[in-house]
């Protein structure tokens, strides 16, 4: 893993777009693999002066996911579908037909996850998988548990992260108890992997991540076993390192 410390989310931020549009820029027709949450919001504005400054191109961009919330619809604004259209993709110019999130409303969930795996293998994987950490150590909906599903599976949320992703919601009872989420299989098949994590609340999940022991119960540790994995971390992310 190579860890790179910011002094602050702002420089974290630039670091986290420069590292994406040098990606796009290599390739125009990237495969992104994109994560929600409050972590990537400064990278994806810096996305966004780039590319209305010219300097990245979009349009032939495929942008793929990570997970969304069962149970909430696209126009729903705690949809990781809305987040994704508000926070990035309305401001740029890609083809939202080239955009997956899966779809939280699927009548046949299982057959849902399993065209979401088969969607990415036809795309031919994605070039580099963009992660942020749960305060527990989860990735994408990943929890903490005593085993991880390898492909896009329907997986229960766990009370801590409930409570953290509470205040995206007016209260906690609004927050959905389960989602679609890539698998720790799909994720370690990336070519590439950037996790960005800011502030103290993420010091020990990002501790566990980097030099903690490999456990399911740590399910970022996972990523120790892929070669290509950047870690952009703040100073106060970093304190324990
Ligand atoms: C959520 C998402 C994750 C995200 C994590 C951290 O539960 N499913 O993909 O990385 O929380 O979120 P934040 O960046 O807001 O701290």
């Amino acid at each position: 893993m190579k860890v790179i410390v910011t002094k602050n989310y702002d420089e974290l931020s630039k670091v986290a777009a420069n590292e994406m549009a040098n990606i796009i820029r290599n390739n125009p027709k990237a495969i992104l693999g994109l994560a929600t949450g409050g972590s990537p919001v400064g990278m994806y504005k810096e996305l966004i002066k780039m590319n209305q400054l010219g300097e990245i191109d979009f349009s032939k961009v495929t942008t793929v996911n990570l997970d969304e919330y069962v149970g909430l619809s696209g126009d729903h604004p705690q949809s990781y579908r809305y987040f994704m259209n508000n926070t990035l993709f309305n401001h740029i110019n890609i083809d939202k037909n080239n955009t997956y999130v899966p779809n939280g409303l699927a009548e046949n969930i299982e057959e849902e996850c399993k065209n979401y795996d088969a969607k990415i293998a036809e795309l031919g994987g994605t070039d580099v998988q963009l992660l942020g950490i749960g305060n527990n150590g989860h990735i994408a909906f990943n929890e903490p548990d005593t085993s991880l599903v390898s492909g896009t599976h329907l997986t229960g949320l766990t009370d801590d992260t409930i409570k953290a992703n509470a205040r995206f919601f007016d209260t906690i009872d609004e927050v959905p108890k389960t989602a679609l989420t890539m698998g720790l299989g799909g994720i370690m098949k990336s070519k590439k992997i950037i996790v960005i994590a800011s502030g103290e609340s993420k010091a020990e999940a990002v501790k566990g991540m980097v030099s903690g022991k490999i456990s399911t119960n740590m399910p970022a540790s996972m990523l120790q076993m892929h070669r290509d994995v950047v870690v952009i971390v703040d100073e106060d992310a970093a304190k324990l390192l």
